[in-house]
């Protein structure tokens, strides 16, 4: 049995806390801490666990084998390297830092104190992520010619540290990432600072793989509703995933000829048939800290590294620079 215990139970820290009670099978939570006492303490006291205000004493005292890190992301660097620098393997929520000097550093040390370092892009463990990267693996979508994300969100006040591209647009940027397995070799953004933040709250953004295939990102706090939607074109259809029911469509394209002339004004001409996949749902979140618990015990790396992590950070960067440079960046594959 591992010991865990989570650092940071604020909206997406008190999530770790309940999944690693649910999934308690190979894993037993051993403390959680915040730097905000009155957090901790509900949190510990809701779920029967050691709770602590200092996460040094909850480490000396608690002695966890892996730690999930969900502070705000100018602590990740700081408090990452303490874990890392005792030993203690850790899950960095996303995005890995807010830099890439600091997402270098964790890299590093992780790698000198042999502890494993897994990042928190956690739609790669979305069923139907997983079950469109299967598809398209298998050639469902003939050859891919452009990804299409769409994450549109209210403004989330708490977050103060990072702008919509660095909190919002790292899931869409890894997710890419996953699914074409190459690397991001141009790109061009435009963002806005429009309602709320003292960040840019809105982002449109442009770039191509090396194969040449296109990927559009479309990234806001500024929609009064929450969008989630995925959309990859290729020779012999398009996929569409809705990330947040976790459903997945396959639109193909016709191929035989209708019998029915007068459809084809109805339909659209080159409309084919449509597919509703079967997914089955689960919580990605459980997904995503089985497979890092899973990863610790058999000593294998977990499924988002701290590599990717800072690739996705860096293409992020690289987007907020364009933004506000007004200008295409052309990309060294590290
Ligand atoms: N994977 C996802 O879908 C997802 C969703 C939301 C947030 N996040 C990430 O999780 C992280 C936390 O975001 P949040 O929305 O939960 O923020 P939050 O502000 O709700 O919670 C952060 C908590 O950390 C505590 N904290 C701050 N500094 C600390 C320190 N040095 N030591 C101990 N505790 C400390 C705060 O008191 C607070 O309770 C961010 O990196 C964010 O990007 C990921």
């Amino acid at each position: 049995m591992l010991k865990a215990a989570v650092i940071g139970v604020g909206s997406m820290g008190r999530n770790h806390v309940r999944v690693y009670r649910e999934i308690g099978d190979s894993v037993e939570l051993v403390g959680i801490a915040d730097k905000n006492p009155q957090a901790a303490a509900k949190i510990g006291t809701t779920f029967g666990v050691p709770y602590y205000e200092d996460y040094l004493q909850m480490l000396e005292e608690c002695r966890p084998d892996l730690v999930s890190l969900a502070v705000p992301t100018n602590f990740h660097c700081e408090v990452g390297a303490a874990l890392i620098e005792r030993g203690v393997h850790v899950l960095i929520e996303k995005p890995l830092a807010l830099t890439l000097d600091e997402g270098r550093r964790l890299i590093e040390l992780a790698d000198r104190h042999k502890v494993l370092l897994a990042v928190g892009h956690i739609e790669r463990f979305n069923p139907a992520v997983r079950e469109l990267h299967r598809r398209l693996r298998e050639g469902m979508a003939g050859r891919i010619y452009r990804l299409h994300a769409q994450r549109l969100s209210p403004y989330p006040a708490r977050i103060r540290d990072a702008g919509v591209v660095l909190d919002l647009a790292t899931h869409d940027i890894d997710l890419f990432r996953y699914l074409m397995n190459e690397e991001i070799v141009r790109l061009y953004g435009e963002t806005q600072q429009s309602i709320n933040s003292d960040r840019e709250d809105m982002f449109n953004g442009l770039l191509r793989f090396q194969s040449g295939v296109v990927g559009v990102l479309d990234v806001n706090w500024i929609t009064p509703t929450k969008v989630r939607r995925l959309t990859v074109t290729g020779t012999r259809g398009m996929f569409v995933c809705d990330l947040l029911s976790q459903e997945l469509w396959f639109y193909e394209n016709e191929t035989a000829p209708s019998q029915w002339d007068a459809l084809s004004v109805l339909r659209g001409v080159t409309e084919g048939n449509t597919l509703g996949i079967r997914i089955e749902r689960y919580e990605p979140l459980a997904a995503q800290l089985r497979d890092f618990v899973e990863a610790v015990r058999d000593q294998r790396p977990p499924t988002v590294t701290g590599r990717d992590g800072l690739e996705t950070l860096r293409v992020a960067l690289d987007f907020v620079c364009s933004g506000s440079e007004v200008r295409i960046i052309n990309r060294e594959i590290e």
